[in-house]
């Protein structure tokens, strides 16, 4: 599978009236044509700050963003156009995506128009087919948002984000704010989508359960650093990283065992430690080494990746 969209060792940091955050370090990560990343970890951790970086709406401090090879700095240079047909987002809030005061319609057709594709007819007729494939009877089309549930505006905003037929689609939290039932709805939306279209996915969420359901494979962020990479199997199976062991261990896909009970209360990045591992004053199998240098991300096992120093003991081990 060649690589749609790669993340070359990029870092963000903010400014802020009391020191800096620094949302993202050093993150890799490459979407494969055709495939479903996950990008997981708790609040803050950084998921939404790499999805604003690779749409363009922030620039990062260090590193670059490849676009089928290109950098998207440089594709931005020439024609902006061409990287916004080619990825597309959904966010979490359907409402806020829409014009309240347009047709439902309108909304949907819009990027046509901005991109000059077809005409009047042609436009009709590529949104009629649009809600078909996303299950929406075609006279949703002449309402406005506020008649729709929150599951069918989700469904319209995946059409829009369609419309222009992308090759990657990021989806910030885009079921986190639907019930679950209709969060179940939408998640095998996206599985038909994916299979029918053979789009790629980058599919952002503080939930494993949701990610894993979906996933290929799973990119594990803690506190602004990539800590694990697995497919998602694999990670179920047996996480490398004590984080992915924590939030395994939260979720009920797991059977308890000795990994229960990890401190799973929100971390504040003000009690970060300056000094060695972030995740060391919440791992159960820190020593002082852990607490004096800090781990970078290595390949273990083939395709797998960890950010630990206990990577092969914790493997040996198991889910253990
Ligand atoms: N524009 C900004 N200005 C200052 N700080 C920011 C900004 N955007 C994000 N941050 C900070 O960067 C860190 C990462 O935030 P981000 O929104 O990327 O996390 P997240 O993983 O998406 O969290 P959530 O699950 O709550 O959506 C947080 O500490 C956040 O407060
Ligand atoms: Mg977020």
């Amino acid at each position: 599978m060649s690589i749609l969209l790669e993340v070359r060792d990029v870092s963000k940091t903010f400014n802020l009236k009391d020191g800096v955050v620094k949302a993202c370090s050093n993150v890799n990560l490459k979407i494969h044509s055709g495939e479903i990343l996950g990008l997981v970890g708790e609040s803050g951790s950084g998921k939404t700050t790499m999805s604003n970086l690779i749409l363009g709406l922030e620039q990062p401090d260090q590193g670059e963003i490849l676009y089928k090879g290109q950098s998207v700095v440089e594709i931005f240079k020439k024609d902006e156009k061409i990287f916004r047909r080619g990825v597309q987002a959904v966010f979490q809030q359907p409402l806020l995506a829409l014009d309240s005061l347009q047709r439902i319609e309108r909304s949907v057709t819009e990027p046509l128009i901005v991109h000059g594709v077809g005409d009047r007819a042609s436009r009709k007729a590529r949104a009629r087919e649009l809600f078909e494939l996303v299950g929406l009877d075609e006279s949703f089309l002449q309402r406005y948002p506020n008649q729709l549930s929150g599951g069918q505006l989700q469904r319209v905003n995946i059409a829009r984000a369609l419309v222009l037929s992308p090759e990657l689609l990021i989806c910030d939290e885009a079921v986190s704010a639907l019930d679950v039932s209709v969060q179940a709805q939408i998640i095998n939306l996206f599985l038909e989508i994916q299979s029918k279209l053979g789009v790629a996915l980058l599919f952002i969420s503080h939930d494993l359960e949701v990610v894993r359901y979906l996933a290929d494979r799973i990119a594990v962020m803690y506190a602004g650093s990539v800590v694990e990479e697995s497919e998602t199997d694999a990670l179920v199976e047996n996480p490398l990283h004590p984080y992915s062991r924590a939030l395994l261990s939260a979720s009920s896909i797991h059977e308890s065992s000795e990994n229960d009970n990890w401190d799973m209360s929100t971390f504040r990045r003000e009690e970060l430690p300056k000094l060695g591992c972030k995740f060391a004053p919440r791992c159960r199998y820190v020593d002082d080494f852990c607490r004096e240098n800090e781990p970078v991300i290595q390949g273990f096992d083939g395709d797998r990746r960890s950010a630990c120093f206990k990577t092969d003991a914790l493997f040996l081990r198991g889910n253990k």
